[in-house]
């Protein structure tokens, strides 16, 4: 069963169209991982399925519900199951660890006495001892940062977790070390994790790969079997990463974002 099914997705930005006709089954409970080069639309596409870009047209369902024709109020029940994680996102540097992970419980007025429990729960989950508790970020090693930002996404307990280019910027043993803790909490709690990236080590964890080209999935099949496959646009995106940027005739634009 799936856990997001998307269907005919469309995404118009003035006159460009970005997402041009996405049909993706994200199945339940496994890991994703979505490819595709820079500019591609891979974060325009995450920012529809999390809600932060309203879809020009086409269905987003989640677990059965199309939240594309949702009223903005329903829309919130559907939403607190997510957690989006966008590049681990910074902390923020005048709260502790206590105060970056519970932020959301403490804006919902919930009593310090409450959050506590629950944060050192988060904070065993992402192998952090309680001794952080009350360290500030600049206390806090790269490897370490990142573990709080993962603990914070999970303080709502999602059942869906999305990753925007978790490991971007990082050096290789980090990398490896956030891949595993990402996989780890995959298998834990049983979660349906989608992740871009471009990672190629994730795939080692994933269960599923898909491959976003010129607004289409134009791949999704096992993470076993990626590396055997003759798909023209999977082989280009490997050889591509391996081999150094080749030529294509696709022209992308500059990607800002
Ligand atoms: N708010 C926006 N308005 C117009 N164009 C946008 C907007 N956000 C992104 N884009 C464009 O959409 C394309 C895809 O962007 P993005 O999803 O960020 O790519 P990716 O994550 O695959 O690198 C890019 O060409 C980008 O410039
Ligand atoms: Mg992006």
């Amino acid at each position: 069963m799936e856990a997001i099914k998307i269907v005919h997705l469309k995404k118009r930005f003035d006159d460009r169209l970005i997402t041009k006709d996405v049909n993706l089954d994200i199945p339940k409970n496994q890991m994703t991982v979505i490819i595709g080069r820079s500019g591609e639309g891979k974060s325009i596409l995450l920012k529809q399925i999390v809600g932060l870009i309203k879809p020009t047209s086409g269905s987003i369902i989640i677990d059965g519900i199309d939240i594309t024709a949702l009223p903005e109020d329903e829309l919130d029940l559907v939403y607190k199951r997510m957690g989006y994680v966008f590049q681990f996102a910074a902390l923020l540097d005048s709260l502790n660890v206590l105060e970056n992970i519970g932020i959301t419980l403490f804006e919902n007025g919930v009593s310090r006495k409450e959050i506590i429990p629950i944060v050192k729960e988060k904070l065993r989950l992402v192998n952090l001892s309680e001794d952080t508790l009350y360290k500030y970020p600049s206390e806090l090693s790269g490897g370490m940062k990142k573990r709080v930002g993962l603990a914070r996404t999970l303080v709502t307990s999602p059942e869906i977790i999305l990753y925007d280019e978790p490991t971007t910027g990082l050096d290789p043993i980090t990398a490896h070390v956030i891949h595993d803790l990402m996989y780890d909490m995959q298998k834990r709690l049983n979660l349906t994790s989608v992740v871009i990236s471009h990672d190629v080590e994730i795939f080692k964890y994933a269960d599923n790969v898909a491959l976003l080209h010129n607004g289409k999935i134009e791949y999704f099949g096992s993470a076993k079997t990626v590396w055997e496959s003759d798909n023209p646009y999977i082989y280009q995106f490997i050889r591509g990463l391996t081999q150094g940027p080749i030529q294509t005739e696709i022209v992308h634009e500059k990607d800002k974002f």
